[in-house]
C-alpha cells in the first residue's frame, strides 16, 4: 500500500507488551481512531479502494468487535448497508453459526440469516488478521447464507501467524494496509 499513508498509519498502532497474555505483542488501533485527521486517513484509504466500480460491494459485513468501528463507518461511506457477525448469544433473531478453534479452546460467531441475500457481494472488514480464523468463520457463515465474499479487508496483517496466507489459499482475495513482523 502507499508507503507515506502506510508510515503514517504504522506510527499510530501502539504495541502493547505482554497484554493480553505473556509473550504476546497487542497491535492497539485506539490511537489510530481516537486523531480526527488520522482516523479520516485511515478510513479513506479502504473507502478509495472500494468506491472503484469493479469492487464495490453491495454490502459491508463487520467482525466482533473492532471490525464494527472501521466497518459501519466505510458502509456508510460507500453507500451500503453494514452487516454485524458477532459472537454467539448477542444476536435476537434466528442466526447461522460457525465455531472455530482458538489458540486455546473455541469461539462461535453468528449472523443473523436474512442479513444478506443469496448472490450479493460482500466486503468482510476485521482490524486485525492473526491465525486467519476469526476472518475464515465470518467468510463460512456468508457463504452458508449463498452470499459471494469478494474480499476480507484489515488494518494489520501479522503474516507470521500464517493466516493471510492460509485465507488466500481458500481462495479469499485480501486487502491490509500495515504487516508487522
Ligand atoms: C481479535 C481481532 C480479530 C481477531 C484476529 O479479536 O480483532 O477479530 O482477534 O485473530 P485471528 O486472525 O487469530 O482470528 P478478539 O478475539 O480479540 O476480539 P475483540 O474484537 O472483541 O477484542
Ligand atoms: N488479535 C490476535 N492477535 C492480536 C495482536 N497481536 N494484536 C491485536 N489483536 C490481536
Amino acid at each position: 500500500y502507499n508507503t507515506s499513508v502506510n508510515h503514517y498509519l504504522r506510527d499510530h498502532i501502539r504495541t502493547v507488551q505482554d497484554w493480553p497474555a505473556p509473550g504476546v505483542a497487542f497491535r492497539d488501533i485506539t490511537p489510530l481512531l481516537q486523531d480526527a485527521k488520522v482516523f479520516r486517513v485511515l478510513i479513506d484509504a479502504f473507502v478509495h479502494r472500494y468506491m472503484d466500480p469493479a469492487l464495490r460491494p453491495d454490502v459491508v459485513a463487520g467482525l466482533d468487535a473492532r471490525g464494527f468501528i472501521i466497518g459501519s463507518v466505510i458502509a456508510y461511506e460507500l453507500g451500503v448497508g453494514f452487516v454485524p457477525i458477532r459472537k454467539r448469544g448477542k444476536l435476537p433473531f434466528t442466526t447461522v453459526e460457525e465455531t472455530y478453534e482458538l489458540e486455546y479452546g473455541s469461539a462461535t460467531v453468528e449472523v443473523h440469516v436474512d442479513a444478506v441475500k443469496a448472490g450479493d457481494r460482500v466486503l468482510l472488514i476485521d482490524d486485525l488478521i492473526a491465525t486467519g480464523g476469526t476472518m475464515m468463520a465470518g467468510k463460512k457463515l456468508l457463504e452458508k447464507l449463498g452470499a459471494v465474499v469478494m474480499e476480507g479487508a484489515a488494518i494489520v496483517d501479522l503474516p507470521e501467524l500464517g493466516g493471510s496466507a492460509k485465507l488466500h489459499s481458500s481462495g479469499l482475495p485480501l486487502f491490509t494496509l500495515i504487516d508487522f513482523e
